[in-house]
């Protein structure tokens, strides 16, 4: 294994899209970011330094930080921000994954244009459980907005309605042809005829579920979220944000140009967001005059293709990489997610949205929970976190629009060490249904079920695929339905669990576990590092 050594400069610089300029928070001045490689085993040592007039912390999406929560990076959660002018150095090992992961920003909505990817390849000789492609490459999906992003999210607080929706869709950072000023924002792929070529997609939107087709091409699903699965062929696929899929395209097509297109998923009655970005895939020899074809997208509210794609997930499995579902529950949760309106004096309205997780909203703290939690300090949080809704209700029946109140609180819940878990996220019409891709720090889990309306405790459990569910780091549970995932609670720490949309993010539609240290030497929290920002 080998150090690997990053400088991320977090600056501010002028971008310009959609024909239109404005300074940005960015890491080196690209957008996306720079992609950082290692190999399975490595040690990553990034030096974040903050030129920007904003607190600034990084998390590495997907990546476990055993025993090591201090390079995690969500803000008060495990460390406080960089503050401008400050720097802090990220130590993590990427042992026991292999595969696309990302890095973003993990305060306000800074995101939006601070994030990368992160490309773990296999150890030294240890070949891929699929055919080796001839090219690799990262292919980002993220947003665009002509404001500064800031202004949106605080303008929605404000307002005490859901914020504005960005202006563009963006493959690379661009838009393509679609949108105003495509000359220079148009990524292209060019590919030779009769080659396999390996493409790692992340979804760094902060609020889209999105949609992904090639014209012309079909696809195999290979990887999710850094875990391998039994491949698959599909001529589009769903990717919700904070995921990552890794796909084999073979370019077997007449030599040609064929739009590669993202756009929303969205399966409830809000205005339908119609923008779709494109990006070119470019036969080799090819005029660039060629106009390009351009590729069948699910309808934006195709929850059947979303349902029937999620299905076709089972993990590899193989004697090499074996799916280690916990079959003994130690543990069950059963979190109800909702929408409510709480009061807001400061609001233009006196109200504002907010979301929850078993009617709590979340609170951050003005210090760091896994500090709070390591050094023994009272009164920042509880450990009262409710393992089940204060009440049962028909969750997903006729909307509940009367009594949305939630309660605040900094609200954590404790696990044993090395328990295993079993996590039921139920979707509810409080306000109203709507998907969520839930996104736990810390570990993979298995997604052993997932189904529509009510969850069935004496029903729903038999039929969960215990033998070869998918692996991930983020799930999306769908509108109106559940998902039930599995852990082994083996990592020490505090880990956030939330929404990795961003607007539920803000609005409280997270939490956090405490899980305990074990009683052998290597079952502990490691020692903060020295740098760790102050609060
Ligand atoms: Cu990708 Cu808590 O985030």
């Amino acid at each position: 294994a080998a150090t690997k050594k990053y400088q991320f400069d977090v600056v501010v610089s002028n971008v310009s899209r959609l024909c239109h300029a404005k300074p940005v928070v960015t890491v080196n001045g690209r957008l996306p970011g720079p992609t950082i490689y290692a190999r399975e085993g490595d040690r990553l040592i990034v030096n974040v330094t903050n030129y920007a007039q904003y607190n600034m912390t990084i998390h590495w999406h997907g990546v476990k930080q055993l025993r090591n929560g201090w390079a995690d990076g969500p803000a008060y959660v495990t460390q406080c921000p960089i503050r401008s002018g400050g720097s802090y150095t990220y130590h993590f090992n990427v042992t026991g994954q292999r595969g696309t992961l990302w890095w973003h920003a993990h305060i306000l909505w800074l995101r939006a244009t601070v994030h990368g990817a992160i490309v773990i390849m296999p150890e030294q000789g240890v070949p891929y459980p699929f055919p080796q492609p001839y090219q690799e490459t990262e292919l980002i999906l993220g947003e665009w907005w002509n404001a500064d992003v800031e202004k949106v999210e605080q303008q929605g607080n404000l307002l005490g309605l859901p914020p504005n929706t960005s202006d563009a869709h963006t493959i690379n950072g661009k838009p393509g042809p679609l949108f105003p000023c495509p000359e220079k924002h148009t990524y292209a792929l060019e590919v030779e005829s009769g080659k396999t070529y390996l493409l790692r997609i992340i979804n760094a939107a902060l609020n889209d579920d999105l949609f992904f087709a090639i014209a012309g091409h079909s696809m195999t699903v290979v990887e999710i979220d850094a875990t391998y699965c039994k491949p698959f062929n599909t001529s589009a696929l769903v990717i919700a944000p904070g995921q990552t899929t890794n796909v084999l395209v073979r370019a077997d097509q007449a030599p040609g140009r064929y739009f590669m297109a993202t756009r929303s998923f969205m399966d409830i009655p809000i205005p339908v967001d119609n923008k779709t970005a494109t990006a070119i895939l470019q036969y080799r020899g090819v005029p660039t005059t060629v106009v390009p074809v351009m590729p069948q997208l699910p309808a934006p509210n195709d929850t059947s293709f979303v349902a029937s794609f999620s299905d076709q997930l089972r993990s590899l499995n193989s004697p090499r990489y074996p799916a280690s579902v916990p079959l003994d529950v130690d543990r069950r949760l059963f979190y109800t997610i909702g929408l409510g309106v709480n009061p807001c004096p400061t609001c233009l309205n006196g109200t504002r949205l907010t979301a929850s997780l078993n009617n709590i909203t979340f609170v951050l703290p003005q210090v760091a929970l896994l500090q709070a939690h390591y050094y023994d300090m009272k009164g920042v949080f509880r450990l009262d976190f409710p393992d089940k809704p204060p009440t049962s209700f028909n969750y997903t029946g006729t909307p509940l629009t009367a009594n949305l109140g939630t309660s605040l609180g900094t609200r954590l819940s404790r696990i044993a060490f090395n328990s295993t878990v079993e996590l039921v996220l139920q979707d509810t019409n409080l306000l109203m249904v709507e998907s969520h891709p839930f996104h736990l720090h810390g570990y993979n889990f298995f997604v052993v079920g997932t189904g529509i309306g009510n969850f069935d405790p004496a029903k729903d459990p038999e039929t969960f695929n215990l033998i070869d569910p998918p692996e991930r780091n983020t799930v999306g549970v769908p509108t109106g339905g559940w998902t039930a995932i599995r852990f082994r609670a083996d990592n020490p720490g505090v880990w956030f669990m939330h929404c990795h949309l961003e607007v539920h993010t803000s609005w409280g539609l997270k939490m956090a576990f405490v899980v305990e240290n074990g009683d052998g030497p290597e079952e502990s929290i490691l020692p903060p590092p020295m740098d760790l920002p102050p609060c």
